[in-house]
């Protein structure tokens, strides 16, 4: 049965031509098996090959027919040191992948400085032959743009993945270290066929138990897993480990006792865990522990630990998520008041993660005005992979869409072309250290992500994360070919669907830049009408600030100003709503109902109209999925069907009490035409 379980390396056989081509080009398979990396290279290609193709290639140990693949480093493999390959530019991470002639002979070279890079290279060489694509002209050439390509799981060490979707987290605490889950072999795979390098196992909001002895040896079980197909794990810490676990009176970053402690852990994680990545920080946000309770600041508390993992050379990822206190005035600036003057303050094995918005993984937010502002830091990019505000699991949104709106927005730090993407990449302020974080949507149901659809997020997310300026739309089609099909009367209109999908969710839940509208807490559905909970920056009306006359929350000048946070020119355009693009109209400005859009319509009967795009989006959606079952298993056509179905019920949910409820403010007509909420 086709249960979403082999993700996008399925390696379903080809169609007999599809076929036939390949093999010509697949007839040995020379690489070594020195290495645990070359061993798990070996085994994918052949599995991989062996599934598309009917039949695996003959391994040898060099090329001696035409036809052969020949994977490697000049290290590895005499044929591929003697073909004088220019690999310099490529990194420890990069690859080759080009047709050569070895011994006189046709054959297909996947070469790279190190087994890591060659085992991306295979990968990859495997997606062209699962996507279609001819193998007699190769030429590609690839390196990664950031260095960490991390996931990050808000496991609770108990089964239990905060914001998780798709049934238990994978990671089985309690049989480990002994018992090794086939399903983190399989989880290690599909990373690295996406050049995702890290994860981080447990959640921000951390469990100070993970540093304790017994929890180490199953890090250590876990990260021997990951270690050949070229992951590192970290863990997230507690800021007041050392009280809770280490038996100190204080967690008090600039106490030498504190400083020894965390020097003394870090050095055990070493000894058992001599690659271990480092360590993820949250602190002073949402109730943890953090430097501020011992009046220091955030480059205190993650100096002192970034210290403390500097001899090993592990890297200290300290978020920028943090709003300790209620803000009676804008959530959305806390981030960078705190951190903007701490710009330079770092350790250089320090990297800022910051969330792609200000608040908080709203289906749209413009981009962190951290971004930018802090040149002396290398920032990380963190994105929720999970759908915690755009529906959970059975909601179809395809995020590699707002992924690439965040990583192409301009912050004009540097003029214009600062994109979001060069800000992490390195290239604007010239960081060498460089990283993106994806909150992961991974669980132990038999479709890993809660649906096959979500798979496409990871999936994007680690596409990205190699290479930030890749088109969310070609990464669609890779991801529709390797999952499902590649007839084209079935890729066309599924991967439509998928590129609209998410701008519906936010036509639906919060069109017109209205964000935080969803049930305090779960945040799951519409609840624009909550104004109550224990933090008033927690609940719904806080954040739309809808009345009789108007509706959405000023961040201008004579606001929050909030604006001033980005760059001068974008500051001013931001600031006039005549300027500010309609997405982000109600994010940054207060307006009257009556407010003339680009369009001449008002702003509620724009704001209705969004809603019902909303909407017929989904049932859309609903028709083209009907249309292209026929190309695809039952299991999974009809899974997504049903979800479909719960999503159109959803959106209307969606729409219909968010129009009452600001009619109930606003006492407007609906405009002429449109269905009255039910
Ligand atoms: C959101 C989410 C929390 C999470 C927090 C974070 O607020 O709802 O569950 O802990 O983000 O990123 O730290």
């Amino acid at each position: 049965a086709e249960d979403g379980y082999d993700l996008w390396l399925r390696y379903r056989p080809l169609p007999q031509a599809e076929a036939a081509a390949v093999r010509a080009h697949a007839a040995q398979l020379v690489i070594g098996g020195a290495s645990p990396t070359q061993e798990v290279t070996r085994q994918e290609l052949l599995r991989g090959l062996g599934g598309l193709l009917g039949g695996a290639p003959v391994v040898a140990s060099t090329v001696s027919a035409d036809g052969a693949i020949v994977v490697g480093t000049p290290a590895s493999s005499a044929q591929i040191a003697g073909l004088h390959l220019d690999l310099r530019a490529l990194g420890h991470d990069g690859y080759l992948i080009r047709s050569v002639v070895v011994a006189g002979h046709p054959a297909t070279v996947v070469a790279a400085n190190d087994d890591v890079g060659a085992l991306y290279g295979a990968f990859h060489l495997l997606r062209l032959v699962q996507t279609g694509q001819a193998l007699d002209k190769l030429d590609v050439r690839e390196w990664p743009r950031l260095k960490l390509r991390v996931l990050n799981h808000w496991d609770d060490l108990n089964r239990h993945t905060e914001r998780g979707y798709a049934g238990q987290s994978i990671w089985d605490w309690q049989k480990l270290p002994d018992w090794l889950d086939p399903r983190y072999t399989d989880y290690a795979r599909a990373n690295a066929s996406l050049g995702i390098n890290g994860t981080v196992l447990n959640n921000v909001n951390a469990n100070a138990a993970i540093l304790t002895a017994p929890y180490l040896e199953k890090v250590k079980a876990l990260a021997g897993v990951m270690r050949p197909y070229g992951i590192r794990v970290y863990l997230s810490v507690k800021f007041s480990a050392p009280i809770e676990i280490g038996g100190l009176k204080t967690a008090d970053p600039l106490d030498p006792q504190v400083q020894k402690w965390w020097r003394a852990k870090a050095d055990e994680v070493y000894a058992l865990i001599p690659d271990f990545g480092g360590f993820l920080v949250k602190a002073n946000s949402e109730g943890q522990p953090g430097p501020q309770d011992y009046g220091r600041n955030h480059a205190d508390g993650a100096n002192m630990l970034a210290d403390a993992l500097q001899p090993h050379g592990g890297v200290l990822m300290w978020r920028a998520f943090v709003y300790s206190q209620e803000n009676r005035d804008d959530r959305a600036k806390q981030a960078y008041a705190e951190f903007k003057p701490l710009d330079g303050k770092f350790r250089s094995n320090v990297l800022l993660q910051v969330k792609n918005g200000p608040i908080d993984f709203q289906p749209r937010e413009p981009f962190n005005p951290l971004f930018g502002a802090m040149p002396k830091t290398p920032l990380m990019m963190e994105f929720q992979i999970t759908k915690e505000y755009l529906g959970f699991a059975t909601h179809l949104a395809y995020l590699g869409t707002m992924f690439e709106e965040t990583l192409s927005s301009d912050t004009m730090s540097r003029g214009k072309g600062s994109t979001v993407a060069k800000v992490i990449d390195g290239q604007l302020d010239g960081h060498q250290l460089t990283g993106i974080a994806g909150v992961a949507n991974i669980g132990t149901d038999r479709d890993w992500c809660g649906s096959d659809f979500n798979q496409a997020n990871w999936y994007a997310f680690g596409r990205l994360a190699w290479n930030p300026t890749e088109s969310a739309r070609s990464i669609a089609a890779d991801w529709v070919r390797m999952t499902f099909t590649d007839e084209a009367a079935f890729v066309t209109p599924v991967v439509d669907m998928m590129m609209g999908s998410r701008e519906a969710v936010v036509d639906y839940m919060t069109p017109l830049g209205l964000h935080h509208l969803m049930g305090h807490g779960h945040h799951y559905g519409p609840a624009p009408w909550d104004a109550t909970g224990p933090r008033a920056d927690w609940t719904p009306v806080y954040y739309h600030r809808a009345d009789h006359d108007g509706i959405g929350f000023d961040r201008t000048s004579t606001g929050s100003n909030a604006v001033a946070q980005y760059a001068p020119p974008l500051a001013a355009k931001f600031n006039d709503p005549a300027t500010t693009p309609e997405v982000f109209l109600l994010w940054f400005h207060h307006l009257p109902w009556s407010y003339r859009m680009q369009s001449g319509q008002t702003l509620w009967n724009e704001l209705v109209m969004h809603y019902t795009r909303g909407v017929d989006t989904v049932g859309q959606m609903r028709d083209t999925w009907g249309r292209v079952g026929s190309h695809i298993d039952a299991e999974r056509y009809q899974k997504a069907s049903t979800f479909l179905a719960i999503q159109q019920k959803e959106a209307l949910w969606w729409r219909d009490a968010s129009i009452a409820y600001f009619q109930s403010l606003n006492g407007l007509p609906l405009p002429a035409g449109v269905a009255p909420p039910q």
